[in-house]
């Protein structure tokens, strides 16, 4: 069963840029030293880009994303979502734009152990007070669209790495936030599990999310419209990737995949068509 949006992803408040970073510095204050996270970022992206953010070790993509996720706030500089400078926000309003209007994915999962996958799903539903029968409808609903509708009442420790990130990105979507981003959301995951999971995110896209995601790896990148690298706390080049005809990340997909993994990744793929049906 695949989910239909009451409302396109895209539709949000504001107008102009989704996310505007002005003259954005990030100093981090351990007290013995001060270490510079970003230097004066200027970044704006639109609603409906699907962005990579990629870069060595250190340069600063965690804490760029950390921002913009609004879990961390800059040192100087402004950082205008939805047109609106989360500076001026209270922390009551920041918890709300965090729970309704972002999904964060992390390399790591941060599922709730102890805790099965629906209750994982339905928990940002609790927290924005989403009736108890419409939450558990809704989880499993998302549970569903990432392949895991059988496994809902599993503990994170009794699924694999790529489930425990699908049921991250169905607790992500759980809202209905514009705007998803992972950090490094395949980090942690073996090829074919990477690309089903990148595969979630441009569907996603393609509804009409922003999405931006961190990767190490050229080849996950590829799946983004648009790679922004980062050396040192700056923006070294902002490019569009080229994608079709021809040189769609549907090509990569068949140049990392083993033949086998092909098979499962075309069973998804044949699964969501009937899905959509
Ligand atoms: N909480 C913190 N306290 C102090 N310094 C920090 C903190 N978090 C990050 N830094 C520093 O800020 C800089 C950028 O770190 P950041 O985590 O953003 O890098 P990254 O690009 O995500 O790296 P990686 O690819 O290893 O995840 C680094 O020099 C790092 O040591
Ligand atoms: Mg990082």
């Amino acid at each position: 069963m695949v989910l239909r949006r009451k409302k396109p992803l895209h539709e949000t408040a504001g107008s102009g840029p989704l996310l505007k970073l002005e003259n954005l510095v990030k100093i981090y204050d351990t007290g013995a030293i001060k270490v510079l996270g970003l230097k004066k970022i200027n970044l704006t992206v639109d609603r409906g880009e699907f962005v990579a953010i990629m870069g060595h070790s250190g340069s600063g993509k965690s804490t760029l994303m950390n921002i913009l996720g609004c879990l961390d706030r800059p040192t100087l500089g402004h950082y205008y979502l939805d047109g609106v400078d989360v500076a001026e926000m209270t922390p009551d309003e920041l918890s709300d734009i965090r729970n309704r209007k972002i999904g964060f994915v992390f390399q790591s999962f941060n599922l709730i152990s102890r805790t099965s996958a629906l209750k994982n799903v339905e928990l940002p539903m609790t927290y924005a007070r989403v009736p108890k029968a419409k939450r558990v409808e809704r989880a499993h609903m998302l549970l569903e669209r990432v392949g895991l509708g059988a496994r809902q009442d599993h503990m994170p420790n009794e699924l694999s790495g790529g489930q425990r990130q699908r049921v991250a990105i169905a607790r992500a979507l759980a809202n209905e936030p514009p705007l998803i981003l992972a950090d490094e959301p395949t980090g942690n995951l073996d090829t074919a599990s990477s690309i089903e999971i990148m595969e979630l995110f441009r569907q996603l896209h393609k509804e009409g999310a922003t999405v931006v995601v961190v990767t190490h790896e050229e080849d996950i990148a590829a799946f983004a419209d648009r790679v922004i690298r980062f050396s040192d706390g700056q923006v070294q080049s902002d490019t569009l990737n080229t994608h079709h005809p021809g040189g769609g990340p549907d090509d990569r997909v068949e140049d990392m995949l083993k033949v086998e993994d092909m098979l499962k990744v075309e069973d998804i793929l044949k699964e969501e068509a009937e899905d959509a049906d």
